[in-house]
């Protein structure tokens, strides 16, 4: 899908910030654009405080001048604005094809508002053609995948596939962020994942998935574009 696409959603979720506003910053490419055109608008004159969801997204934001404040220091979240690897028809994502679910996640989870922007081929009918994210802990993560392929087969999911998400060379894993491994789950469709996601957090090298069903007090909002319409599709509280 075409990079106007993403660039026509960003720019859509820069009707959502307000002067004032502390804002998850997302990763990705499409969440790329939207940290350089809040950049414009802080040159312009907005300020706002933005909270990065990942390394590369403080690199960025930095560059193109974003103020930035401590997510410690944040007593609160009025909205967050990222990209998604899956959407569907309920709002639910799959998130992390870039490793930086965990700190997504937080972020989103402690927001008001989350704004999902991207191209329109992400719009999907039911989650899973794209592999699952799930973070885990160096430490014992055989046996941890071992359990996680178990968790995807005991919730429907079936082929499925558990592989070790490398970077660079074969054989040298990628490090999230926090330092975790990430396994790439391929399953041809996650058929309950609700019943997934609570299987994957009960076990104990696992530190998050990416999974993003709703969130308890997080309006989630879509932004989708095809290159030239956008379609803004409202969420119900709780989504
Ligand atoms: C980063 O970890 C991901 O959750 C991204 O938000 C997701 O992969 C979408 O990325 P693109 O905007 O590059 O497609």
């Amino acid at each position: 899908m075409s990079d106007i696409a993403k660039m026509n959603a960003a720019a859509a979720a820069l009707e959502f910030v307000e002067d004032g506003m502390i804002l998850g910053l997302g990763t990705g490419s499409t969440a790329s654009h939207f940290v350089r055109m809040l950049g414009e608008r802080v040159r312009e004159g907005l300020r706002v405080g933005g909270l990065p969801t990942s390394e590369a997204t403080r690199r960025l934001a930095t560059q193109v001048g974003v103020p930035l404040i401590e997510i410690d220091q944040a007593d609160r979240i009025d909205l967050t604005v990222d990209g998604a690897d899956e959407i569907d028809p309920q709002f639910r994502l799959i998130k992390g094809g870039g490793g930086a679910l965990l700190r997504e996640k937080i972020i989103a989870h402690a927001s008001d508002q989350m704004v999902v922007i991207a191209d329109r081929g992400k719009l999907v009918d039911r989650l899973g053609a794209f592999p699952l994210p799930v973070e885990v802990t160096p430490f014992g993560f055989t046996i941890t995948a071992k359990k996680v392929f178990d968790a995807l087969r005991e919730s429907g999911c079936e082929g499925a596939d558990v592989h070790l998400r490398e970077a660079g060379a074969p054989g040298r894993p990628f490090h999230s962020d926090g330092g975790n491994f990430i396994l790439d789950c391929a399953c041809a469709a996650i058929p309950d994942p609700e019943g997934l996601a609570e299987r994957l957090n009960r076990i104990p090298g696992v530190v998050e998935n990416g999974l993003f069903l709703a969130f308890p007090r997080t309006v989630r909002t879509v932004i989708v574009s095809d290159g030239e319409a956008i379609q803004i599709l409202e969420g119900a509280e709780g989504h």
